[in-house]
C-alpha cells in the first residue's frame, strides 16, 4: 500500500462542529457589519506580487519571508497568494473607480490567506480573517466606530481575556523625525541587542519594540517613543479617537509601543489581544493607513481597518452548544420495490420547504428507524406493502396515511 497523504502543514480542514461554529461566528459578524452599512467584498485568492511588496512594504516580515510567490505559468508576471486583505482592497477600490461613490466606502470580508509561517496553534498556513476596510476619510469617528465594531463582534462571540491596546504613529513626517531619534538610540546600544534586531537597525528600527531578547527588552525600555513626537494634527486625531471610544464605553489602554507588522498604518494603530490563546495572542487588530493609496499608484484616499483571525476568535470564545439542524421528516422503506416512492416523497418535502432525510446506506427497515430516531426527526414515513404509515415522534401517535397526503399531515402538526 503506499503511504497516505496528508493535509500540508500548517493547514487545516473545517468540518463538523468547527464549520457550524464558524457559520455561527460568519452569521454574527455580517448582522453586526451589515446593520453599521458595510458591504461584503470578495478579492481574488492571489495579486501581482507588487501590490504587496509595495503594499505591505519590503521590510516587514510578511514581504520579505512569508509570501508564496510563483510565475503566472506565462511567464509575464510574479504572483503571490495573499497573505493579508488590505492592500487588495485598496487595489479594488482604484479599480472600480469607487471614489465616486459616498465617502467613505465601508467594505467587509470573510477570507482565507497565506502566510510562510512556522506552524503552532494559532498560527498557519492558511487561515482565515475577517475584515473590515472603511475607505475615503479621515474622520477620526472612522476610528472609534470600526474599532467598537470589533468590540462588538468579540462580545457577541464571547471571547474571553481580551484586552485593546491603542496607539498612534502619527503620519510619515512626525515618524521620519521619531525614526532619527530611535534609530540613534538603537545605535548607542548596539552592542545589548539580539543580532536580528541589529541587522534591521535602519531597514526597521520599530519592530525592535517587538523583540523578546532580554537585552534588547531591556535597551527599548528607555527607548523615546512615537507618541511624543506627533504633530498637533495627529495629537488632536488621537484625543478625538479617545474621546469617542470613551463615548462608546469601549475599554482600552494606550500602549506607545505597540508594533504593527505591516508598513503602511499612520495614526491609529490598535490590536485587540486574548489571555486565552497562548503565544500567539493577538486576536485582530488595525489601523488607519492614510497613505497606503498614493504607494498603489492611485489618488490619495485616506483608509482604516482592521482584520481578525477566525481561528483565533473562536479558540479565544468558549464553544456553544451546537444543535444540529431539525429534522422535519424521515422517508424510511420497507423493500427496494418501494425506494422510487421514498424517494419522490423526500424530495417532495424538500421542495415543500421541509427538512427532510432518506436512508441511503441501504440499512434493513429496522437500521432506518434507529436512524430516524438518532436525527430526532419530528415525523417519520415508512412506506411499505401495507401502505404509507406516518408516525409523529413527539405525540406517539401513528396511522396509516394516502401516500400524496403525507405532506398535508406534517404540514398540520409542524
Ligand atoms: P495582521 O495583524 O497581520 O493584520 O493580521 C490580523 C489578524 O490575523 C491577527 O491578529 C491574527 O489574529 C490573524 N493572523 C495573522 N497571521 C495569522 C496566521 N499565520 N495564522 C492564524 N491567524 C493569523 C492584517 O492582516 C491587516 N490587513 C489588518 C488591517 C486591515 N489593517 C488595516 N486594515
Amino acid at each position: 500500500m503506499s503511504e497516505k497523504i496528508q493535509a500540508p502543514r500548517g493547514t487545516f480542514d473545517v468540518l463538523g462542529d468547527d464549520a457550524l461554529a464558524r457559520d455561527r461566528l460568519e452569521s454574527l459578524a455580517r448582522g453586526i457589519l451589515e446593520r453599521a452599512g458595510y458591504e461584503r467584498i470578495e478579492t481574488p485568492m492571489f495579486e501581482a506580487t507588487q501590490l504587496f511588496a509595495r503594499g505591505v512594504g519590503e521590510s516587514t516580515d510578511v514581504v520579505q519571508k512569508e509570501m508564496y510567490t510563483f510565475d503566472s505559468g506565462d511567464g509575464s508576471e510574479s504572483l503571490t497568494l495573499r497573505p493579508e486583505g488590505t492592500a487588495p482592497v485598496c487595489r479594488a477600490y482604484m479599480e472600480h473607480g469607487m471614489h465616486k461613490l459616498p465617502q467613505p466606502v465601508k467594505l467587509w470580508y470573510l477570507s482565507s490567506y497565506f502566510r510562510r509561517e512556522r506552524p503552532q496553534k494559532g498560527r498557519y498556513r492558511q487561515f482565515w480573517q475577517l475584515g473590515v476596510e472603511a475607505i475615503g476619510s479621515d474622520d477620526p469617528a472612522v476610528d472609534a466606530e470600526t474599532i467598537l465594531l470589533l468590540s462588538e463582534i468579540l462580545d457577541a462571540l464571547g471571547a474571553r481575556g481580551l484586552r485593546l491596546r491603542l496607539a498612534s504613529l502619527g503620519t510619515a513626517d512626525s515618524r521620519a523625525a521619531y525614526r532619527a531619534e530611535l534609530t540613534a538610540h538603537l545605535r548607542a546600544n548596539e552592542e545589548r541587542l539580539s543580532q536580528e534586531v541589529r541587522d534591521r537597525i535602519d531597514l526597521n528600527p520599530l519592530r525592535a519594540f517587538d523583540a523578546d531578547h532580554p537585552g534588547t527588552r531591556e535597551v527599548m525600555a528607555s527607548a523615546p517613543l512615537l507618541l511624543d513626537f506627533l504633530s498637533d494634527d495627529d495629537h488632536e486625531h488621537f484625543e478625538a479617537v479617545k474621546a469617542l471610544l470613551d463615548a462608546a464605553g469601549v475599554a482600552y489602554e494606550i500602549d506607545p509601543t505597540l508594533v504593527r507588522g505591516l508598513d503602511y498604518y499612520t495614526r491609529t494603530v490598535f490590536e485587540y489581544t486574548s489571555d486565552a490563546l497562548g503565544a500567539q495572542s493577538g486576536i485582530g487588530g488595525g489601523g488607519r493607513y492614510d497613505g497606503l493609496m498614493e504607494q498603489l499608484g492611485g489618488a490619495p484616499a485616506p483608509g482604516m481597518g482592521w482584520a481578525a483571525g477566525v481561528e483565533r476568535m473562536l479558540l479565544a470564545s468558549p464553544a456553544p452548544p451546537v444543535a444540529a439542524p431539525p429534522v422535519d421528516l424521515y422517508v424510511a422503506y420497507a423493500k427496494p420495490e418501494h425506494r422510487q416512492a421514498a424517494f419522490r416523497l423526500a424530495a417532495d418535502a424538500r421542495r415543500a420547504g421541509h427538512a427532510a432525510r432518506l436512508e441511503l446506506g441501504g440499512r434493513s427497515l429496522k437500521g432506518q428507524l434507529k436512524q430516524a430516531d438518532k436525527t430526532g426527526a419530528r415525523y417519520v414515513a415508512i412506506l411499505g406493502d401495507e401502505g404509507t404509515s406516518l408516525k409523529d415522534m413527539q405525540s406517539g401517535e401513528q396511522k396509516t396515511v394516502e401516500p400524496d397526503t403525507v405532506m398535508h399531515h406534517i404540514r398540520g402538526g409542524l
